[in-house]
């Protein structure tokens, strides 16, 4: 083989070598004598959820931040790891967590029992009502559950959003991977109403004009949050817990869901 084709393939090699570690700042990949790399958790999220979690510009840069996200760091810390965030589909986190290929879900996640067969659920950290977002004009005309019968309604794919919604008589689901999507449906009079979760339905429309939150109250049987791990890693669940106690008994959650919901509103 020609000496500059080596040449550059080498320098093609070792430049993906480079690229490959450490690529967004997420991993540091350090060595501490034959410790091997730098211990990682590596969280899977929708970050399509403010004040839960959401991508936000800090210092110039697209940032995954929220609530979800501060708690993350906080087990990370607990445990000497270091925190990865992958941001993906609603729908597909409990599968991602099932195949290894995240350890853990931070997402506004629901306990559900169907959820419950598939992956192991931490104690409840945090506890919201859900709401029905319209157009202002339609305030009115949605006060009631009762009054979304037969109703076009956006909500997310996977979500208990979705569940709610199937049990609506007559209503017409429009199922979407992101809540930004769903609330553009909404704006451009292609759905009518929205389930989503009161912090989240309060962040969008402070956020997006012409945008209400209406009387009306879906009901769930459990309006709790919980982070999912895979079916059997006690190990990491105990940790889990373990840091959940300690946050909610020092405060710390009620401060990052005011932080959140403050970094949620402003530009
Ligand atoms: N709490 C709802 C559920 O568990 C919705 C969660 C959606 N989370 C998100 N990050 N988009 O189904």
């Amino acid at each position: 083989m020609n000496k500059w084709i080596k040449m550059s393939m080498g320098m093609l090699l070792a430049a993906s070598l480079i690229s490959g570690c450490g690529k967004d700042g997420s991993t540091t990949n350090t060595t501490e004598g034959n410790a091997g790399a730098a211990k990682t958790l590596t969280l899977g999220t929708s970050a399509d959820f403010p004040p839960y979690e959401f991508h936000k510009i800090v210092e110039g840069k697209d940032t995954i931040v929220g609530f979800d996200i501060d708690i993350a760091k906080e087990i990370a810390s607990d445990m000497g790891a270091e925190l990865v965030i992958k941001d993906l589909p609603f729908d597909s986190l409990l599968n991602e967590l099932s195949s290894g290929r995240v350890d853990m879900v931070i997402s506004g996640l629901s306990p559900t029992p169907d959820r419950a067969k598939q992956i192991d659920l931490s104690d409840i950290y945090y506890k919201a009502e859900q709401a029905v977002v319209v157009r202002e004009a339609d305030k009115d005309k949605f006060s009631t559950m009762d009054t979304l019968k037969g109703a076009k309604i956006g909500i997310q794919t996977g979500s208990i959003q979705e569940d709610i919604a199937k049990g609506i008589e007559g209503a017409k689901l429009t199922s979407l991977a992101k809540i930004s999507d769903i609330v553009l449906q909404l704006q451009s009079n292609r759905v009518d109403a929205s389930i989503m979760e009161g912090p989240v339905a309060k962040s969008f429309v402070k956020n997006v004009k012409g945008l209400t939150i209406t009387d009306a109250k879906p009901q769930v049987e459990d309006d709790g949050y919980v982070i999912g791990v895979k079916k059997g890693n006690s190990e990491l669940l105990t940790q889990i817990n373990k840091t959940l106690g300690e946050l909610n008994s020092a405060g710390k959650i009620e401060e990052y869901v005011t932080k959140a919901s403050d970094l949620a509103v402003s530009k």
